[in-house]
């Protein structure tokens, strides 16, 4: 007991009740619980470093891809190689551009990262491996600006700021999209709410069973239609495999009484989604980003494979 003085004097002081424990400091505020104190704007600020895409988080600074050079040769090229190739198991930093969709996706700040902030981020807060969070603002704008050259995206010069960093895209970027499923949207409920013994998942199938690599490979056509496309993105993900109580898509057991009531019927449910025997149809899926032309291509294209 003697290695804890403090635990010891605490339990003696909640043995003894509440008001022995307060009446020590009679100053203190309500609610006060006599231990901590409050962080300073100092103290948050050295965990306050995040940056956001929009460049919010980045402080002054700046730093060349020429400055930049040096110090990543120094502190960084031991491990993720001179050009960003990366020494032997260690990550690459740059390359494999254009590998995402290859079997072994080769992902770098170039080819997969989506923001520049998340660079500087990443690189301020955790690198150098052996000593986190050593380099200074300046330093990092430099380094940053380096692998950014590493990568072909800025010219030799350039010169990274707090102004001008988030105006350079990462080529990957567009295909960060947010995710629009309607399971994640769900709003939590405060009151009244349904019993959640009485919430069962609906599915006979399995709620996720990805198609292997190479079946989805050999089953693409050179060219996909704008229908299929819009299935594969948005639809797939429950049609094709009775999700939720989707109906299969090629499955006319499932499609031949729905298709019997009309395209215009399909469309308008697809559409605007609606609750039938199976299931939940959401409208567009969840995508609501797609338009009403998208939707009916993928109406038609998921009737479509009922034909062959
Ligand atoms: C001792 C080896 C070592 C050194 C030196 C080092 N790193 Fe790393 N770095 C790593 C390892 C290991 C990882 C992977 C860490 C992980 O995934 O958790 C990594 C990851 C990274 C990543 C993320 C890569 C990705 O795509 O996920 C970046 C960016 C990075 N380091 C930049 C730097 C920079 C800039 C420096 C120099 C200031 C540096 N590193 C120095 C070993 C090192
Ligand atoms: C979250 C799962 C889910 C997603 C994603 C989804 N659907 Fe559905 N869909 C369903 C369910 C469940 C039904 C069956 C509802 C019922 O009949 O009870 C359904 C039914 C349909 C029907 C039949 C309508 C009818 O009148 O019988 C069409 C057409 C359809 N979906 C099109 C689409 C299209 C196009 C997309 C993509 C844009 C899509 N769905 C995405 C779950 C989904």
């Amino acid at each position: 007991m003697s290695r804890f003085p403090e635990l010891t004097s605490i339990a003696l002081a909640l043995s003894l009740g509440s008001t022995a424990l307060w009446a020590a400091d009679d100053a203190k505020p309500a609610g006060y619980w006599g231990f901590g104190e409050a962080a300073t704007t100092e103290q948050i600020a050295g965990w306050d470093i995040d940056v956001r895409p929009d460049g919010k988080g980045l402080p002054p600074g700046s730093g060349s891809v020429e400055d930049g050079e040096f110090l990543y040769d120094d502190q960084c090229a031991e491990c993720h190689g001179t050009f960003g190739e990366g020494e032997g198991r260690y990550p690459s930093l740059a390359g494999g551009e254009g590998s995402l969709q290859e079997e072994r996706p080769h992902k770098t700040v170039g080819s997969y990262w989506p923001y520049v902030s998340t660079l500087w981020d990443y690189v301020y807060r955790a690198v150098p491996f052996t000593a986190p969070q050593s380099l200074t603002h300046d330093e990092t704008y430099a380094i940053v600006a380096y692998v950014l050259y590493l990568n072909e995206l800025v010219e030799d010069d350039f010169v990274a700021t707090q102004d001008n960093l988030v105006s350079v895209r990462l080529p990957n970027e567009a295909n960060f999209i947010a995710e629009q499923r309607p399971d994640v949207q769900a709003k939590r409920c405060m009151k009244d709410c349904r019993d959640p013994a009485a919430i069962e998942i609906k599915s006979e199938a399995p709620l996720f069973r990805p198609t292997p690599v190479a079946a989805v490979a050999a089953a693409a056509p050179a060219q996909k239609t704008a229908g299929e496309s819009v299935y594969d993105a948005s639809c797939a993900v429950c049609h094709s495999n009775g999700v939720g109580g989707a109906p299969m898509t090629g499955e006319a057991m499932d499609w031949s009484a729905r298709i019997a009531t009309g395209n215009d019927a399909l469309y308008a449910n697809a559409i605007n989604g609606f609750q039938g025997d199976k299931g939940v149809m959401p409208p567009k899926g969840g995508f609501m980003n797609l338009s009403d032309d998208d939707v009916k291509a993928a109406v038609d294209y998921m009737v479509g494979q009922l034909d062959d």
